[in-house]
């Protein structure tokens, strides 16, 4: 009974060895799933991970898919892919092989990046920090004495310019020990839109000045053409003065 119970002990012992040698497997993933973006002609590094004893060996081979082609990266056999002047976007794909041949792979999606991404100088409000508290100061920003709440960091900390030109900034900060608020003039703002309210006021100045030249031309044409009207119209009168003529030869006559 004993050598009965021993033997199921070692064949299950066996069977999670065995079990437990071919799952000595090889994994490899991505730190991120996301798409990657490049811009066209810069640098790709694309980096997995490889998950595997510290005695086993692998083989990596990197390679593209697009579309229904797929290329290899050749010299490419580390878990760390770089490609100079990129221009492929696609399924990026890790292949890793194990001694036994079994094979591993893992895909990020590297796509074309069209625009740069945004700038700006943000505005950064502090308040000092002399004394202990028992609470985190609360900011507040007006633009131009109006609550916003829109482009600022999560702390509220900061605040991110954009859009239209603000002249006024306000940081208003609350907390047990009080409030304070600072103001910041954008000068340079009021300039700007000085300038473009000149603007509009030349442009209109410039199409009145235009209007009344277009009336000036037209009235001076029409003067012309009336005038020539006047110097053409005692020639068509010649009939009637040939009949005056006549007019005192036939009083003649009667005398
Ligand atoms: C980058 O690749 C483009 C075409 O894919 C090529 O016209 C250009 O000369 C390459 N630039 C460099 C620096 O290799
Ligand atoms: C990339 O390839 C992987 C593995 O073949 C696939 O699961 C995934 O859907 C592909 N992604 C895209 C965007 O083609
Ligand atoms: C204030 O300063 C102390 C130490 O100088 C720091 O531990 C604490 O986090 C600071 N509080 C804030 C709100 O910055
Ligand atoms: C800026 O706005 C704040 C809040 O509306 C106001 O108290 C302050 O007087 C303004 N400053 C200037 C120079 O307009
Ligand atoms: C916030 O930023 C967006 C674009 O970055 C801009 O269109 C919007 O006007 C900004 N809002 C404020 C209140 O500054
Ligand atoms: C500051 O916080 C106190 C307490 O939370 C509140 O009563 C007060 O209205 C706040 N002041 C401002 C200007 O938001």
């Amino acid at each position: 009974m004993e050598l009965h119970v021993r033997g199921w002990h070692v064949l299950l012992s066996l069977v999670l060895v065995q079990w437990a040698r071919q799952c000595l497997c090889i994994a490899v993933k991505f730190p991120s799933d996301l798409p990657l973006s490049v811009a066209l002609g810069r640098t790709l590094v694309l980096e997995a991970q490889i998950d595997k004893g510290p005695e086993e060996t692998v083989s990596v081979r990197w390679s593209i898919k697009q579309g229904s082609k797929t290329y290899r990266f050749p010299n490419q056999e580390n878990a760390k892919l770089t490609v100079d002047n990129f221009s492929k976007a696609g399924n990026y794909t890790i292949t890793v092989m194990d001694k036994s041949g079994k094979e591993v792979s893992a895909s990020r999606f590297v796509r074309e990046s069209e625009v740069a991404p945004r700038v700006s100088i943000p505005l950064l409000c502090e308040v000092s920090n002399d004394s202990e508290q028992w609470d985190t100061p609360k900011f507040m920003w007006l633009a131009n004495g109006v609550d916003t709440t829109a482009n600022l960091s999560a702390d509220g900390k900061m605040l991110y310019p954009s859009g239209a030109c603000v002249h006024n900034y306000t940081c208003i900060v609350n907390s047990s020990l009080g409030t304070s608020s600072t103001h910041y003039l954008n000068t340079g703002c009021g300039t700007n839109t000085d300038d473009q309210t000149w603007n509009g006021g030349c442009t209109v100045i410039v199409w009145v000045l235009l209007v009344l030249l277009l009336a000036a031309v037209a009235a001076i044409i029409f003067c012309i053409l009336k005038i020539r009207k006047l110097q053409r119209k005692p020639k068509i009168a010649a009939v009637p003065q040939t009949e005056m003529q006549l007019m005192p030869k036939e009083r003649q006559t009667i005398q």
